[in-house]
């Protein structure tokens, strides 16, 4: 199983970003975390991280023919970007959607996601491991 890990925007802040939301590993930090936790699953990732809406999905549609699954913390996009949730929906990949904080339990805006509905699951509110779950559920899709 190969599985696409995009973080969004604002995401290359982690580690000195409201470390009492976020925590306070950095994004390297994470990004070691999520690549050891893929090798004791036996599955390949790509990580990516972009602040930009396009730059996500010129992600999204350079990396679908490889990815059998998506993990994707879309950061602030989670709460209007219809662009990003067409391309995950168009793009046809299994797709799983991460928060390292609990979005529903956070201001108004953030309790929505326009990207939930595109997704298999949502892991929201348990910072690395929010990410790990995700990637043990798509570890168990069949290619
Ligand atoms: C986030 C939550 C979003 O509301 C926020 O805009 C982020 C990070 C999270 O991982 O908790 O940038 O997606």
């Amino acid at each position: 199983m190969n599985i696409l890990v995009i973080h969004g925007p604002n995401l290359h802040l982690l580690g000195r970003r409201k470390p009492e939301i976020y925590r306070k590993a950095t994004l390297a930090q994470l990004n070691s975390a999520i690549n050891k936790h893929a090798a004791s699953l036996g599955v390949k990732v790509r990580i990516f991280q972009s602040n930009c809406e396009g730059g996500i999905i010129d992600l999204l549609t350079a990396n679908a023919p490889w990815a059998g699954a998506l993990v994707i913390n879309p950061a602030a996009y989670t709460h209007y970007s219809y662009a990003i949730r067409d391309a995950i929906e168009a793009l046809g990949i299994p797709a799983v959607e991460v928060h390292l904080s609990d979005i529903s339990k956070r201001e108004p805006f953030r309790k929505i996601s326009v990207i939930k509905p595109v997704c298999r699951a949502q892991f929201k509110g348990e910072g690395q491991l929010s990410y790990f779950k995700a990637l043990d559920l798509c570890a168990s899709m069949k290619k």
